[in-house]
């Protein structure tokens, strides 16, 4: 289909796109390089050929999800650096091993009480991976098997290659796996990955509910938003039971996160599920002030919302609404064992201690303390990050809780 095959990304060499100075972010960076711009266009390409199939409208959820899991061209799922200072953005695991370490002190308290075994989603780079197990390894404790889900082809093979080159020794303890597996227990841990599922775009006006989707523009050659009256379903629902937000508000929905914690707790025998992420309760997140919501892109360590800019190439992410996770998790039989910010979950499982064992004054020390305040500084992510536990089964009160609960606030 003509339209389809010619649609276009700001940022092409020879783009004359309409209107493609408002998708372009106001901003200097990096341009990416002309097989970047091809992996980009053939992604749209594919996300308009959903969107004719789809009767010409797309909800937002599923471009998102088209736009960072496509196989073989969505963000994660291609070959580009994302994590670190060469990638788009850094998470904690990358900043530095002390977070892995306390991680560590953690994960050995849970499998002394709910079994032997370690389940990652979403490993990203394997960082946090090989430093928890490097860690567990030096306390004796290393367990039976470390499980890592991750979505993305290409992630997992990096996963892999890191091992290889780090710790090729605790390669037989790691199983990549291509679903949930029947039965869990132990630990279930996930760093930044509620904020990478898809999530839906709903705005309130006059009263009613819309879903807000993606459209073709009239042109065919770019991307358009368009709303549309949430009659009935799962999403309706979901917006019905948030605090009635002002008019002209738009925010996002995630129906995936809630399915997410359903489908682990299904399989959950004795055990925690541990997820670390930005985000807010819900009072917070749909604050009246906040009236275009939390979803970002990222882009070379820039931040900004234009997520049909330059598809596959920008990660695409929202805040993570942890009332909701909570609700969730109680009605599938699950107990909040904790809620808490990064600092001081991290602060409670001995990030302290675990500096103050490098020698003071030397450039490790100087280093990481540095790293360690970006993890606990409230202006970095020590208040933005938060950290919940679910659990099912005999589970003690986790160490990165006893101090500075807020389940009192979701
Ligand atoms: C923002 S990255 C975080 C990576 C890593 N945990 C870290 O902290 O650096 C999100 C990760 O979650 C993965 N992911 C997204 N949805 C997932 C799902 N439903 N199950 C497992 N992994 C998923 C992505 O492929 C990616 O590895």
């Amino acid at each position: 289909m003509p339209a389809q095959a010619g649609i276009q990304c700001f940022g092409e060499p020879g783009s004359r796109l309409r209107g493609s100075d408002e998708m372009r972010p106001d901003m200097d960076w990096p341009e990416p390089g002309p097989d970047a711009l091809t992996h980009s266009r053939r992604l749209a390409e594919l996300i308009a050929s959903r969107i004719a199939a789809a009767g010409g409208w797309l909800s937002f959820a599923d471009y998102m999800a088209l736009a960072l899991y496509a196989p073989g061209l969505g963000y994660y799922a291609a070959g580009a650096r994302k994590f670190g200072a060469a990638g788009d953005f850094v998470t904690a695991p990358e900043l530095t091993p002390l977070f892995a370490r306390c991680l560590a002190a953690q994960a050995v308290e849970v499998m002394a009480a709910c079994g032997d075994e370690i389940l990652e989603l979403g490993a990203g780079s394997g960082r946090l991976a090989v430093d928890l197990m490097r860690e567990l390894e030096r306390l004796g404790r290393l367990p039976e098997r470390y499980a890592i889900l991750e979505v993305s082809a290409d992630l997992r093979q990096r996963q892999r290659a890191l091992f290889e080159a780090e710790a090729p020794e605790l390669l037989d303890r790691i199983h990549w796996l291509d679903g949930l597996p029947d039965t869990l227990v132990g630990l279930v841990l996930g760093n930044e990955v509620l904020d990478a599922l898809p999530v839906h775009l709903v705005r309130w006006q006059g009263g009613q509910a819309f879903e807000r989707g993606v459209v073709l523009s009239e042109s065919g050659l770019e991307f358009a938003w368009a709303d549309r009256l949430l009659a009935t379903g799962p999403l309706l629902d979901a917006a019905n039971g948030l605090p009635a937000p002002g008019d002209d508000y738009l925010s996002e929905i995630c129906l995936a996160a809630p399915a997410l914690v359903h489908s682990l707790a299904e399989r959950l025998g004795q055990g925690m599920l541990l997820f670390i992420d930005y985000g807010f309760p819900r009072a917070e997140y749909y604050h009246p002030d906040r009236r275009e919501g939390t979803l970002m892109c990222h882009y070379r360590h820039r931040s900004f919302d234009a997520p049909f800019y330059l598809p596959g190439l920008v990660d695409i992410t929202a805040h993570v609404d942890f009332t909701l996770i909570a609700d969730a998790a109680l009605d599938a039989g699950l107990d909040v064992l904790g809620y808490t910010s990064q600092a001081h979950f991290l602060l409670n499982c001995g990030l302290l201690e675990r500096l103050g064992e490098l020698e003071p004054g030397s450039t490790a020390y100087i280093k990481q303390t540095a790293q360690v305040q970006k993890l606990i500084q409230p202006t970095e992510m020590g208040e933005l990050f938060k950290v919940i536990a679910l659990a099912k089964g005999d589970v003690p009160l986790p160490m990165g809780f006893a101090r500075g609960d807020k389940r009192h606030t979701l």
